[in-house]
C-alpha cells in the first residue's frame, strides 16, 4: 500500500501533481515557462490534466466532480514511470480527497499467481494541502479494505474455497483486533437445519462454512444492529443445471463477491472505528455437480421450516442466502442487507457499471443508499418490489419454488429473500458489478470490491 504523509510546504516542483482551477493561484508552484504551457493548455476544454518532463502535473478541477478527478488520478497513475514518491498539492479538501483516493484504487495489483511479479513502484505520497492525517488514515484503511474485497475475488477456487474464505475473515479480524468472527462448520450447519446451504453443498468435496461477523463498539449509535449477508458461493458450475464454461463458468471463481463486499465494508467500518453496531452473516458453498449434488426438482426444508422446490440447482445463490437472512432474525435487526452476484437479469438490465437494489424497508435508508452511491461512485439503482411478483415463486408441491417466471430475474430471486426475513426490514442488492471483463478506470479489471465504499460512505453518513 502507497504511504500517505502530510507536507507543511512544497519542496520542488519535481513530480508534483497540482489540483487547480486556475495556475496561477498561490498554491501552484511553476516555473514561468510552465505556466504559460498550462495556461494554454486549460483554454482548451477537452485537456483534464497536462503533463511535463519532470513528471509535473496540473489536474484541471473547474467543472469536475468527484468521480471525474479520481479518473484524472487514474489517468496521472497511468503516466507513473520509475517514480518512487510524489507530492499531490491542492487548495480544496474534497478535491485533494477524491484525487487521493482515485490514485490509490488505480494502485491495487494482483500478482500472486505471475513468476515475475512487476510491482508499481511508487511507495509513497506527500500531501500539502488542507488534509488532516487522520483523513489519510481513512482513505488507506477503506482501501485496504477494498483491495482485500478485489484479493477474495480475484483468487480462484482452487485457493479459495469456503474453509479458506471463513479462515481469511478471521484473520482480518484478528488483525484489527475490534471485532470478533466465529465460524460454524458443517457439524453445526447441520444441527441448525440450514438446509438451503446444505443442499447446495451436496455436491461438493469441500464442507460448508457459516460466517458470523460482529462488530460492536461501545459507543454504537444503534440500539439493533444492522445485519449485512454475503453470497459466499466460492465457485459456481451451476451445479447439475451446468452453465456453460465461456463468459460463464470462467469466471464464477467471483461468485463470493457479496461476500468480500461484505466482510471488507466491516473490515473498513471496524478500522475506522465508526459508531455503528454491525453483524455480518456469510453462508458458503461451492456449488457443484457431484455425485450426491442437489438435483432440479427436489424438495428442501430450509433453516425456518419453509419448503423450496429447486427447480434449477443454478439458482443456489438465494438457497444459501436465505438460510442466513432468517438466522438474521435472532439478532433483532435493524435492518437485513444482503449483498449477492445474484442473477445474470442485474446484468442483463444494467451492465456492469452498477448494482441493483431492492427491497422494503424505510425510504430513508433507499435515499441514503442512493446518495452514498453517488458520492462514491458505486452506484445502486433502484428496481421495483411489488407483492405481485410473489406470484412467480408459487409452487405446486412446496412453500415455494427457486425459479422465477421468464421476466425480471432480479425481482423474483429478491422476492424469494424476502419471504426469509419475515418482519424485519430488508434490502436486497443484486452485485453485478463484482467483476469486470475489461478496465474500467480506477475501479480495475477482474474483482472491483463495489459495494465497499458504497456501504462505507452510508454507515459514515448514517453514524454523523
Ligand atoms: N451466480 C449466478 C448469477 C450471475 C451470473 C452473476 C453472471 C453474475 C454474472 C447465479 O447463481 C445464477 O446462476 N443465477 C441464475 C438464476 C436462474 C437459474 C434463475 C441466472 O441468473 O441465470
Ligand atoms: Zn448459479
Ligand atoms: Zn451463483
Amino acid at each position: 500500500m502507497i504511504q500517505l504523509t502530510n507536507l507543511k510546504t512544497l519542496k520542488n516542483n519535481n513530480n508534483v501533481v497540482f489540483l487547480t482551477n486556475n495556475v496561477t493561484e498561490k498554491h501552484v508552484a511553476l516555473n514561468k515557462g510552465q505556466t504559460s504551457f498550462f495556461e494554454k493548455s486549460f483554454k482548451k476544454d477537452k485537456i483534464q490534466f497536462t503533463k511535463t518532463d519532470a513528471f509535473t502535473f496540473v489536474v484541471n478541477t473547474s467543472k469536475q466532480n468527484a468521480h471525474d478527478i479520481r479518473v484524472h488520478a487514474f489517468e496521472v497513475h497511468k503516466s507513473l514511470k520509475n517514480e518512487k514518491t510524489i507530492t499531490v498539492c491542492g487548495d480544496n479538501t474534497e478535491n485533494l480527497i477524491a484525487f487521493l483516493e482515485g490514485f490509490l484504487m488505480s494502485n491495487y495489483q494482483f500478482l500472486k499467481y505471475f513468476k515475475d511479479k512487476k510491482q508499481n513502484k511508487l511507495q509513497k505520497i506527500q500531501v500539502v494541502g488542507p488534509v488532516t492525517q487522520a483523513a489519510l488514515a481513512e482513505l488507506q484503511n477503506v482501501a485496504l479494505s477494498v483491495f482485500w474485497a478485489r484479493d477474495m475475488v480475484n483468487e480462484p477456487v482452487s485457493y479459495l474455497d469456503a474453509i479458506k474464505l471463513a479462515e481469511e475473515i478471521k484473520e482480518k479480524a484478528e488483525e484489527a483486533k475490534n471485532y470478533k468472527v466465529e465460524i460454524f462448520e458443517q457439524m453445526k450447519i447441520q444441527s441448525l437445519k440450514m438446509g438451503g446451504l446444505l443442499a447446495v453443498n451436496q455436491g461438493s468435496e469441500t464442507p460448508p462454512t457459516f460466517t458470523i461477523i460482529e462488530y460492536k463498539p461501545k459507543n454504537a449509535i444503534n440500539k439493533k444492529p444492522y445485519v449485512l449477508v454475503g453470497k459466499g458461493i466460492v465457485y459456481d458450475t451451476g451445479g447439475l443445471s451446468l452453465k456453460p464454461t465461456a463468459n460463464s463458468m470462467d469466471f464464477m471463481k467471483a461468485d463470493m463477491g457479496g461476500a468480500a463486499c461484505m466482510a471488507a465494508t466491516i473490515h473498513a467500518v471496524a478500522l475506522n472505528k465508526l459508531p455503528v453496531h454491525i453483524v455480518g452473516l456469510i453462508p458458503a458453498t461451492d456449488n457443484r455437480p457431484g455425485k450426491n449434488a442437489y438435483a432440479p426438482g427436489d424438495v428442501v426444508t430450509m433453516f425456518d421450516g419453509t419448503t423450496v422446490e429447486v427447480l434449477n440447482t443454478d439458482a443456489e445463490g438465494r438457497m444459501v442466502l436465505a438460510d442466513a437472512i432468517a438466522y438474521a432474525d435472532k439478532y433483532n435487526p435493524e435492518m437485513i442487507i444482503d449483498a449477492a452476484t445474484l442473477t445474470g437479469a442485474a446484468v442483463r438490465a444494467i451492465g456492469v457499471r452498477a448494482a441493483v437494489f431492492m427491497g422494503n424497508a424505510k425510504e430513508t435508508y433507499f435515499t441514503q443508499l442512493e446518495k452514498s452511491g453517488q458520492e462514491m461512485h458505486d452506484r445502486v439503482v433502484r428496481f421495483p418490489f411489488w407483492d405481485e411478483w410473489k406470484e412467480d415463486i408459487k409452487s405446486d408441491i412446496a412453500d415455494i419454488k427457486n425459479l422465477g417466471g421468464p421476466y425480471a430475474g432480479m425481482i423474483t430471486a429478491g422476492k424469494f429473500l424476502e419471504h426469509f426475513a419475515k418482519k424485519n426490514p430488508y434490502i436486497h442488492i443484486d452485485l453485478s458489478n463484482a467483476y469486470l471483463h475489461t478496465q474500467e478506470n480506477y475501479k480495475g479489471k477482474g474483482g472491483t470490491g463495489a459495494g465497499v465504499r458504497l456501504l462505507y460512505q452510508f454507515f459514515k453518513n448514517l453514524s454523523k
